[in-house]
């Protein structure tokens, strides 16, 4: 580097017009709102670490039984699907269980409506009604974005 564009950067730092400097600061601001956006809200459970392994191990067979349930309706195998929603979703004696579990009356009341609307979706697709079916799992996972919009582990 020349010794006079040396002698321009150092002027230019020094009047506070380096677009380096600039730049940094606004990145800055913009890491500290997306923080500020980021605060997670959500009720916590406060769970164990035995309780959260059981219970993700729980909710990734909830997002699997979905998949199948999906699956199956696109091939007209609406037995099966149904089997899978009582099964898996339905308010099953285990998943009455499970959801009394976690020492908070608004989860278990949520977790207990979410069961049941797993069995009302199995009702759906015994009559084999796509429509019927497709509005049935539009209210199951509406209780999935609710819950995990209000509450963390
Ligand atoms: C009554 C509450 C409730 C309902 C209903 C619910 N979940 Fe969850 N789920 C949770 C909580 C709490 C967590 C942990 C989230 C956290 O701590 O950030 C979670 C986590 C998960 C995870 C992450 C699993 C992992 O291994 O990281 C998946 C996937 C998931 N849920 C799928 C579903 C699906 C699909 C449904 C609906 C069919 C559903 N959940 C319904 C409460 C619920």
């Amino acid at each position: 580097m020349n010794k006079i564009l040396c002698t321009l950067l150092a002027l230019a730092g020094m009047a506070g017009f380096n677009p380096a400097v600039a730049g940094a600061e606004e990145m800055r601001m913009e890491g500290h709102h997306h923080a500020m956006e980021m605060t997670d809200t959500r009720t916590s459970l406060g769970l164990s670490p035995q309780m959260k392994q059981h219970q993700l191990a729980n909710m990734r067979e909830h997002v699997a039984a979905i998949r199948s349930i999906v699956g199956l309706m696109a091939e007209s195998r609406f037995e099966e699907a149904a089997g899978i929603a009582h099964a898996k979703l339905g308010l099953t004696p285990e998943m009455q269980q499970m959801c009394g579990m976690f020492g908070n009356d608004a989860f278990k009341a949520l977790g207990l409506a979410f069961h049941k609307s797993g069995d009302e979706l199995g009702n759906a697709l015994h009559t084999g009604d796509v429509n019927a079916s497709l509005r049935a799992l539009n209210r199951t996972m509406d209780y999935c974005v609710t819950c995990h919009a209000t509450f963390r582990q």
